[in-house]
């Protein structure tokens, strides 16, 4: 691969904005700095335009598989769109059978995710805990598998409280973080009988079925169980003020906590339940209300909020009317891996509610640091060329026909953003140009390193 040179960029790193030039030579970054000379490398004119570290998605579901339904996206066309929002990275949940190995979903996803157009790697799923999964925790260090998911909800996935805090002890012996989706399962699932008992069972019954307080109590129930282990913990696509309260508290006990929310949780409500496509809507934890909103934008904007993830998971409006009499059969999840970062600018920079910098701390370094992605989520000599530029003179309106060619919905359809990933350069070579896909499969696995706390 040839050389480039990204002329007159306004260069935002977390820790500053200055005008430069980015010399590229191979997958890395050479050179940063001003009046570069080209040599013989390829120029790039990016005047007018910002050059931000390639963005880091820490939660999408390309091809998962749920019995009944089975996402829309795949990783080829998952990771399309992600490569249109300037994602150049994603980590997926590899997600382990109830009675398999995890060497075993760990090949299935190293198949599913070949030919991905952005890099990827792994959290690891667990569906049980015991000791072969503990020895297996070794292999999965080997393998550049450093994080970890639970779940306190789903027929099949759902941890007790004990082996959440072994799993909790035994990956913090081997440097490695844990996640966890904190709802309280029993509750939620005797307040949606309730709620249908009560004849409520279009989608308007999903956020009935699990309010705040479903997520606040497994949240503090997390952080009181971690505490114990004495290991560190992060929270999962955080929805709620109350949630933030809980892990703030924790924090305030001396605990590490890393806290990541997701785009649906900042800018769309429960009002959206009422809707006649309520069914698209349908993801846990559910929309919440406007308060909620706006005490994650101050977690966000005063750094109690590590990194915003998507939670991408794509169900067609035909696989979301299986819920169409009873809610709870609605197919739970939402696309949105393409509109990130365009939400977070427009949003949440053009709003003035955070800084350039600051969007790039949550798309971008916090993400790399935490799960251990050396020489990402920077531009600096030395760091892999994963860059996006930006160009915030762009405006569109999100369209439920953006997506992908295989999902027909995206929670964010009718919205108008500001901004647009007009190139993107991933491991030193050019995959979009002029907010298009050029070259697709580029993407590779990406063995990560232990877990570091971004804020020590
Ligand atoms: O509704 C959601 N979020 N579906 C994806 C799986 C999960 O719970 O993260
Ligand atoms: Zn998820």
């Amino acid at each position: 691969m040839g050389a480039t040179l990204i002329k007159n960029a306004r260069i935002v790193n977390h820790s500053g904005i200055a005008n430069g030039d980015i010399l590229i030579e191979g997958d890395r970054i050479a050179q940063v700095g001003d009046g570069i000379s080209a040599g013989g490398a390829a120029v790039v004119d990016a005047s007018g335009l910002y050059a931000m570290p390639g963005f880091i998605d820490t939660h999408t579901h390309f091809d998962l598989d749920l019995g009944y339904a089975r996402t829309a996206d795949d990783f080829l066309s998952g990771s399309a769109q992600a490569a249109l929002g300037g994602t150049t990275t994603v980590l997926d949940f590899a997600t382990q059978d109830r009675d398999g190995r995890l060497r075993q979903a760990f090949d299935e996803w190293m198949e599913k995710a070949n030919g991905s157009s952005v890099n990827f790697g792994f959290h690891m799923a667990l569906a049980r805990f015991d000791e072969g999964v503990e020895r297996e925790m070794d292999l999965m260090a080997e393998l550049g598998v450093t994080s970890y998911k639970l779940y306190m909800v789903y027929d099949g996935l759902k941890l007790d409280d004990g082996s959440i805090y072994r799993a909790l002890k035994a990956a913090r012996a081997r440097g490695a973080l844990v996640g966890c989706h904190c709802e309280n399962y029993d509750v939620l699932l005797e307040m949606a009988r309730e709620v249908k008992a009560r004849g409520i069972t279009s989608s308007a019954g999903h956020p009935l079925s699990r309010p705040a307080a479903v997520e606040a109590e497994a949240v503090a129930r997390y952080m009181r169980i971690a505490e114990l282990a004495q290991a560190p913990a992060y929270v999962v696509h955080l929805s709620t003020k109350e949630g933030l309260m809980e892990a703030r508290r924790a924090r305030e006990r001396g605990q590490e906590i890393l806290l990541e929310t997701c785009p649906q949780y900042l800018v769309l409500t429960d009002q959206r339940y009422e809707d006649a496509d309520g069914a698209k809507y349908v993801m846990s934890p559910p929309l919440r209300k406007p308060e909620d909103n706006a005490a994650l934008w101050h977690g966000v904007a005063s750094n109690e909020i590590d990194f915003i993830g998507t939670d991408h998971c794509s169900f067609t409006m035909a696989q979301k009317s299986r819920g169409k009499r009873d809610f709870t059969l609605t197919p739970n999840g939402c696309c949105g891996v393409r509109n990130r970062a365009e939400l977070i600018y427009t949003h949440g920079v053009l709003s003035g509610r955070i800084s350039l910098e600051r969007m790039v701390a949550l798309l971008s370094y916090n993400p790399a640091v935490t799960f251990g992605l050396e020489g990402r989520g920077e531009i600096a000599p030395g760091c892999y060329g994963d860059i996006v530029l930006w160009d915030s003179a762009s405006k569109r309106t999100i369209s439920d026909f953006d997506p992908s060619p295989y999902c027909d919905n995206v929670p964010y359809a009718g919205m108008e953003v500001r901004g647009a990933a007009r190139s993107v350069f991933l491991n030193g070579e050019q995959i979009v140009s002029g907010g298009k896909l050029i070259k697709r499969g580029r993407g590779t696995y990406i063995p990560r390193k232990p877990y570091k706390n971004p804020r020590q």
